[in-house]
């Protein structure tokens, strides 16, 4: 059979990049990559698992991906793989492969036994030390490289699906990162972000026994790198040290992702987060203080059980007192396995619905406001993108803002770094000209 294949990705940055290690993997091993699930004779299907939602259009999707042509092999990746593992063969019959993100080092192994005329496969174990590093990362976005420094999850978030499936944590060692920071800068990009589910944790598992700071810090400065970004930050593990080396190398970003889930003690508990409100903001107060003008957003999470108006009043003020530059709301989804499951979901939908309208509410005030500010000011942004219809470019700022301008009429701005001057705000974006 003519190995073909077609991937689709779904959930978070981790899912995305692996997506790129597992088509890098692929092309080496000698498959062709194709556009659309009709032209392959494999299909990968990389999946999030999260929230209820996220895992109910995987089955929706399968279903689709059936009508796609017979005779393929249809291979379901990611967090959904592992956390339903072969139960999947059962609501979704047609699918051959089951394969969690613990085990794609074993996807061409794997593979083989397809090709050996095996029907179903897996590889769901997630007792392992290995993270999934590869040479041949094939990279879809051309201006910024992601880089995994961790995998897996060592938290035990009462509402959180990823210990399960992503695994326990494992670091790389600093070198290999290093060596991957110093490949993609030689390859031209100059922008890089570092990924894990909980960045802060990283050690170095080799002799120098790098902390997160350390490794940001040395990424920072490889020679052709301008940018370096992270996600995401826990707060138990945020420490002073990052601000210390942001405030130092302007070539990391000041931007920090810092998710608070709820701005109220009591449901931080319920939430086991390890963290109270005062102490966030205590890692809050560091950015404040700090000489950059650091950008922070967030998550957050309404109708975790038992959260109270209070406690919902406290998350608000939360928003008031900080200042986030945007934030991702979600209502609360129960998930398999998760410590929540026994507290139950008495929150009813529509009341979820109501606050998360509120928060949303709040929010754009707060950054209508904040975007006001900056008309005026010049930022420098790296150039991702073109909106033809506008005559615009697509720019961010180093506070991870999208900055669309005009003024430059040329075509080979696309990567480059470009002063422009904001001249009009909205609540999601600013707009702006080119400083010639
Ligand atoms: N329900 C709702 N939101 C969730 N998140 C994680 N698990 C759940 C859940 N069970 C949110 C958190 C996390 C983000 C990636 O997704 O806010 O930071
Ligand atoms: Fe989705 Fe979480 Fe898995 Fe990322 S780690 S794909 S967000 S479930």
């Amino acid at each position: 059979m003519e190995k073909t294949f077609y991937i689709e990705t779904f959930g978070c940055q981790m899912n995305a990049h692996d997506s790129e290690k597992v088509v890098g993997t692929l092309l080496n091993t000698g498959y062709t990559q194709v556009e659309t699930p009709e032209a392959a004779n494999y299909i990968f299907y990389n999946t999030c698992s999260i929230r209820d939602k996220a895992e109910q259009k995987v089955f929706n999707r399968l279903q689709h991906l059936k009508n796609s042509g017979k005779n393929k092999v249809l291979a379901v990746l990611g967090c959904v793989a592992q956390q339903e593992g072969e139960k999947i063969f059962d609501r979704a019959p047609h699918v051959n492969m089951v394969v969690g993100s613990a085990s794609y080092t074993k996807l061409p192994q794997l593979l083989v036994q397809i090709e050996q005329g095996d029907k179903r496969v897996t590889g769901l174990s997630l007792d392992t030390t290995e993270t999934f590093d590869t040479p041949f990362t094939r990279r879809d976005n051309p201006h910024r490289a992601y880089i995994t420094i961790i995998e897996g999850c060592d938290k035990n978030c009462s509402y959180c699906v990823v210990p399960f499936t992503r695994g326990p944590e494992r670091s790389r060692t600093s070198e290999s990162v290093l060596e991957e920071a110093r490949r993609v800068a030689g390859l031209g990009y100059t922008e890089i972000q570092l990924l894990g589910q909980n960045v802060n944790s990283y050690r170095d598992p080799s002799a120098a026994g790098w902390d997160f700071s350390a490794l940001l810090d040395a990424v920072g400065k490889v020679p052709g790198i301008r940018r370096v970004r992270f996600m995401t930050s826990h707060p138990r593990d945020f420490v002073k040290s990052i601000i210390d080396v942001i405030d130092e190398n302007e070539n990391l970003c000041n931007h920090v992702h810092l998710p608070v889930q709820s701005g109220s003690t009591s449901v931080l508990a319920g939430m086991q987060r390890s963290y109270s409100r005062d102490e966030y903001m205590r890692r809050i107060e560091w950015m404040k203080n700090a000489k950059r003008d650091i950008s922070i957003t967030t998550d957050i999470i309404v109708g975790f059980p038992g959260e109270t108006e209070r406690d919902f009043e406290d998350t608000l003020d939360l928003l008031e007192e900080v200042q986030y530059e945007s934030l991702f709301a979600f209502k609360y989804s129960q998930r398999p396995n998760t410590g929540a499951l026994k507290l139950g979901d008495h929150i009813p939908e529509e009341e979820k619905t109501r606050r998360i309208m509120i928060l949303q509410e709040r929010q754009r005030a707060i950054q209508l406001r904040r975007n006001a500010d900056r008309v005026g000011r010049v930022e420098q942004v790296h150039v991702e993108g073109r909106h033809a219809s506008l005559n615009q470019w697509i720019g961010r700022t180093s506070q991870n803002q999208t900055l669309n301008f005009s003024g430059r009429d040329t075509d080979t701005l696309l990567g480059d770094y470009v002063p422009v001057r904001v001249t009009r705000a909205g609540p999601n974006s600013l707009v702006g000209d080119a400083v010639v």
